[in-house]
């Protein structure tokens, strides 16, 4: 298994091209089972997860086109056509690897009347049920039946307009019922939906594959079914998670950073937080400029969904308060266990107290590198980005959760002056 090894405190200085974003991508080729027409979508990052989806979508019948499409991110065209769909389940050794996989559950029961879905199972960061999905489909008249480990769901008739009010907010259970009402008879209304910027990125695709749809963005979207829908063009949302991390990279070694093709409309919240702490954040249309001259001061946040502040940034942020002046509270409110990188940043000199699901982070002067592995993306990347400032050497292992939603995290450090490398395992 590959590694990345970091010497750190090297101000970083330079550009860094952000890519689309993973969290919009991965439903945005889920919605390819909507229509029998070709899909094409540009600004698609190379990531792991993104291949993942293309083997689901792939097992299930449909065809898939990758090239380059010449971004300064190093981005990918896919093109997909659902025309010829051989099987409506989705085996446990592809659902497992990726929780998003479920996505394809409501555009199944929407276009064949049928699905057979794996429950994904927990993972690092907590339980995440799908309960929300299966309640939803039901509202929509599927009839849902889990056995051996599966999710049945059938709607032979196909699916009927109904009301889903979400008893709490769900990226994934939001964009699983968006695509379901778009080929359901009559009017859906989603209630307490999720506002997250690639709900918003989903919608646009789903209007200009034919779906009526309004206040996608809002906490309420109401959507009248279409018999059918049609093939399309789009380019994937900018990954405002990646901008934000680099804006922290660029905080953290007390650089200075532009950050380039980033929706830095998107980053309310991140940069908010990044300019109480003293941070300097210059925005233009889609570029922002983050440098810190002077000392960083502790900043409380607490997670929450759009527009709060991103959990996919907590362990970020929390990198960064490690070496502010104060102490920082931060709270994270969406999911059970997304600390796991608090043993590792200990190991590296920094000074956290966790209760329940709050950390308290008082900031030291420097952290000191250590060998630290980290059990999910996030916390991966705030392991990297703590390496970036410590004293001395840092090799983050398991390097593969990177891979995931970071397209060439090192290469692009390296171009800024960071000393670090992969290595190899
Ligand atoms: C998505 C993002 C992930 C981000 C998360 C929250 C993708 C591919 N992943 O994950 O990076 O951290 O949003 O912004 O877009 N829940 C239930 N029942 C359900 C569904 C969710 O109880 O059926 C709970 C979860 O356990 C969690 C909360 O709802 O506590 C929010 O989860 P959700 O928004 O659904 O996260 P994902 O869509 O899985």
């Amino acid at each position: 298994m590959d590694r990345i090894r970091i010497r750190g405190g090297a101000p970083l200085r330079g550009k860094i091209a952000i890519g689309g974003a993973k969290n919009a991508a991965l439903p945005l080729m889920v919605a390819s089972l909507l229509t029998e027409g070709t899909l094409r979508l540009s600004n698609v990052p190379d990531l792991v997860d993104i291949k993942t989806m293309l083997d689901i979508l792939v097992a299930h019948g449909a065809h898939a086109e990758v090239a380059p499409d010449g971004t300064a991110s190093g981005g990918r065209t896919i093109s997909m056509r659902a025309d010829n769909i051989t099987s409506t389940t989705a085996e446990y050794d592809l659902v497992r690897k990726m929780r998003a996989s479920v996505l394809v559950l409501g555009p199944l029961v929407a276009r064949f009347g049928e699905a057979k879905v794996s429950l994904p199972g927990g993972c690092a960061i907590g339980t995440r049920p799908v309960n929300l999905h299966l309640a939803g489909m039901q509202a929509l008249g599927a009839e849902i039946v889990i056995e051996d480990g599966y999710i049945h769901a059938k709607a032979p008739k196909g699916l009927k307009g109904g009301i889903v009010r979400f008893p709490t907010v769900s990226v994934g259970a939001t964009e699983d019922l968006l695509m379901a009402a778009t080929l359901a008879k009559g009017e859906t209304v989603l209630e307490n939906a999720a506002c997250e910027p690639e709900i918003v990125d989903l919608a646009k695709l789903l209007i200009a594959m034919g779906a009526d749809i309004e206040g996608a963005g809002s906490s309420r979207i109401v959507v009248r079914g279409k018999a059918k829908l049609n093939g399309t063009q789009h380019k994937v949302v900018a990954d405002r998670i990646e901008a934000g991390t680099y804006a922290i990279a660029a905080a953290i070694t007390g650089g200075a950073l532009e950050i380039t093709g980033a929706g830095v409309e998107l980053m309310g919240a991140v940069v908010e937080s990044l300019v109480n702490a003293g941070v300097d954040v210059a925005l233009a249309r889609d570029s922002m400029k983050v440098s810190a001259n002077g000392a960083v001061h502790a900043v409380d946040v607490s997670t929450a969904p759009f527009p709060g502040f991103p959990t996919d940034m907590q362990a970020q942020m929390m990198a960064l308060m490690t070496v502010a002046q104060g102490a920082a509270v931060i709270t994270e409110t969406i999911f059970e266990n997304r600390f796991m990188h608090v043993p590792e940043l200990a190991r590296m000199g920094a000074d956290i107290t966790v209760k329940g699901n709050t950390a308290i982070v008082r900031g030291v002067k420097a952290l000191k590198g250590a060998p630290v592995m980290a059990t999910d993306l996030r916390a991966s990347v705030s392991l990297v980005l703590a390496g970036l400032c410590a004293q001395g050497e840092t090799v983050v292992s398991r390097v593969y959760h990177l891979d995931r939603g970071y397209q060439s995290v090192d290469k692009k450090l390296a171009a800024c002056g960071a000393d670090i490398e992969r290595v190899p395992g």
